[in-house]
């Protein structure tokens, strides 16, 4: 199947085309009010008037939606502009980043992330998912904290793949754990078989970007069940999408049953949580 690309230019000569075609049906509806109304029924002439009027509320309530939508667009872009070159110069990769936002984690996120390694200088860092968070963790071990280990769990073998292939940290380990049944509360979920992280216990970082929402509706709420026995005292939780009402539900959760403080950033696009789990 052939796919048309649309670019910024094809947008540009888009809306060009769009103010045109608006000018000339203005021009047609008035010139007809005009001549409907000189010489024959007023009734009509104002009927007509009236399609224009709402043919042009329609108009300007798009024109100022496209605007805001401008307005706002830009100044996010400028956020993850200013987010890429934080994260640029501090880990400085040996290799380019793969493309952020979207399914990745966008740069306001990793950039986020990449604060709470320098802040807690964690030594066992865990994901639930992987992508360019993990090469940047990665990276930041290289750099930062060559004793650090990293275990990122992927349910994609093709995904887990991709990444493992731009990671060159040996303390980096990207794990094609595939999604399990689990029983919580009585209620089913799928999560990464555990059985591939068995093994570790003490974590001090939790990012939690995964599984993806189509799987359950709170697809990531095993996360903290599933896990809690073999987070540190002090633990830092950083679950990303934290606008959605799916992750929200899932703190909220949460929070009744174990003992976390919960910072929700807001300032974030896809918005985050960041907590900090005390055993009770
Ligand atoms: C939200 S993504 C994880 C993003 C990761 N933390 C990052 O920063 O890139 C969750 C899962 O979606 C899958 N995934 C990654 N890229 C994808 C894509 N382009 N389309 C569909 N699934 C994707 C992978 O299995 C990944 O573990």
């Amino acid at each position: 199947m052939k796919m048309r690309n649309y670019n910024s230019m094809d947008k540009f000569y888009y809306e060009q085309s769009f103010s045109k075609i608006f000018i000339a049906i203005n021009f047609l509806l008035l010139l007809s009010i005009f001549l409907i109304g000189l010489f024959w029924y007023k009734m009509l002439a104002f009927f007509l008037a009236v399609v224009l009027f709402s043919f042009n509320c329609i108009v300007i309530y798009k024109c100022v939606q496209m605007l805001y939508k401008r307005v706002y667009g830009q100044r996010y872009d400028y956020h993850q502009m200013e987010s890429l070159f934080s994260i640029h110069q501090l880990i400085e990769p040996k290799i380019p980043l793969p493309p952020m936002r979207g399914f990745a984690g966008s740069p306001d996120f990793i950039k986020s992330l990449l604060f709470h390694l320098m802040k807690h200088q964690p030594k066992l860092i865990v994901e639930a998912s992987s992508g360019v968070s993990s090469i940047v963790i990665s990276e930041w071990i290289t750099k930062y904290s060559p004793e650090s280990k990293h275990y990122a769990l992927d349910h994609e073998e093709k995904y887990a793949g991709l990444t493992r292939s731009r990671i060159s940290q040996p303390n980096s380990t990207i794990i094609h754990a595939p999604l399990k049944s689990y029983s919580l509360d009585n209620k089913e979920y799928k999560w990464y078989d555990m059985s591939m992280i068995e093994d570790l216990d003490q974590i001090d970082m939790l990012i939690i970007d995964g599984p993806p929402h189509f799987v359950n509706d709170l697809a990531r709420y095993p996360a903290l069940p599933l896990l809690k026995d073999k987070l540190k005292e002090g633990c830092i939780i950083i679950l990303d999408d934290g606008r959605r009402e799916f992750e929200q539900q899932i703190v909220k959760e949460w929070a009744q049953k174990e003992n976390i403080s919960v910072n929700y950033l807001d300032h974030l696009e896809k918005g985050a949580f960041v907590l900090e789990f005390t055993k009770s």
